[in-house]
């Protein structure tokens, strides 16, 4: 099944619009794994996917540690996001791609900035022939994103004055994306973002929570998905603090439709 609608079945069945960000503190590989199965029993029934960082990538391994956790989302009813932001030359993309595809991920996240031609055309197709899904970063969620998808540009085809971040909007569409990363933080970026985008490409938007950003703001902007990680991973209840989340999130969705 593609991810678009992957996502789309589990939100509906799940009730939720709340991805976890599976971000736990540095321990020993063991407890990484441990603590993770055990958060994810106690918070799936709120969420409806879940996102992996490098902070479980690296000291588990892809190939023993990353597999449980992410064949355990799937057991779950979860589709799993790789938040790897693949950033490099097309040959070495379409190997990341495929090494997280092959470990069972249902998408990955990944960088415009280096463009399509001998860039991300090859995530794409290894995207397309393995049915999976690749989001692409419009606007991150720290200060430091004014600085390269915030910055001013002129458009090459006809010479106007635009905004980076605009351009990768069109990008997401034409490339045909199945998802756009908007922060949080920035309910004024993910606005002017969601009227190029409209339903056709789905904005996730983190930066809720530990980074300021507010979900009220966010979800009336036209945010679609909330990926929250520390405010969850490091509370002292986090399946109350999932459950009033994802029950946030539905209020301001209701509302905003309401209005
Ligand atoms: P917190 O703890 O801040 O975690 O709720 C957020 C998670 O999302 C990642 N992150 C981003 N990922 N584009 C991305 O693809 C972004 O703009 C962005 N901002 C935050 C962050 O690394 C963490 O895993």
């Amino acid at each position: 099944m593609a991810f678009q609608l992957k996502m789309n079945r589990s939100a509906k069945e799940k009730h939720s619009n709340l991805i976890l960000a599976l971000d736990l503190p540095p321990l020993e590989p063991s407890q990484l794994l441990s603590r993770s199965i055990n958060l994810l029993e106690k918070v799936y029934p709120y969420i409806c996917a879940v996102k992996i960082n490098r902070h479980l990538v690296l000291p588990l391994g892809l190939s023993n540690g990353i597999q449980k956790i992410v064949g355990f989302a799937h057991d779950l009813g979860l589709p799993a996001i790789m938040d790897c932001k693949i950033n490099d030359i097309g040959n070495t993309n379409r190997v990341i791609a495929e090494l997280y595809y092959n470990a069972g991920f249902d998408a990955v996240i990944a960088n415009p900035f280096v463009g399509w031609d001998e860039g991300l055309q090859p995530v794409f197709e290894t995207a397309k022939k393995q049915h999976r899904g690749v989001i692409l970063l419009v606007y991150m969620s720290h200060k430091g994103a004014l600085e390269g998808y915030g910055q001013k540009i002129i458009e090459s085809k006809d010479g106007k004055l635009t905004s980076q971040y605009l351009v990768f909007a069109e990008k997401a569409l034409s490339w045909n994306a199945d998802g756009a990363v908007v922060g949080a933080t920035f309910p004024e970026k993910i606005e002017e973002i969601y009227a190029v985008l409209k339903e056709r490409v789905p904005i996730y938007s983190p930066g809720v929570g530990a980074q300021g950003g507010n979900i009220g703001a966010a979800v009336v902007a036209g945010a679609r998905y909330l990926i929250v990680g520390r405010s969850i991973t490091l509370a002292e209840d986090p399946e109350n603090t999932a459950r009033s989340l994802r029950d946030i999130i539905n209020e301001c969705a209701k509302n905003s439709l309401e209005d």
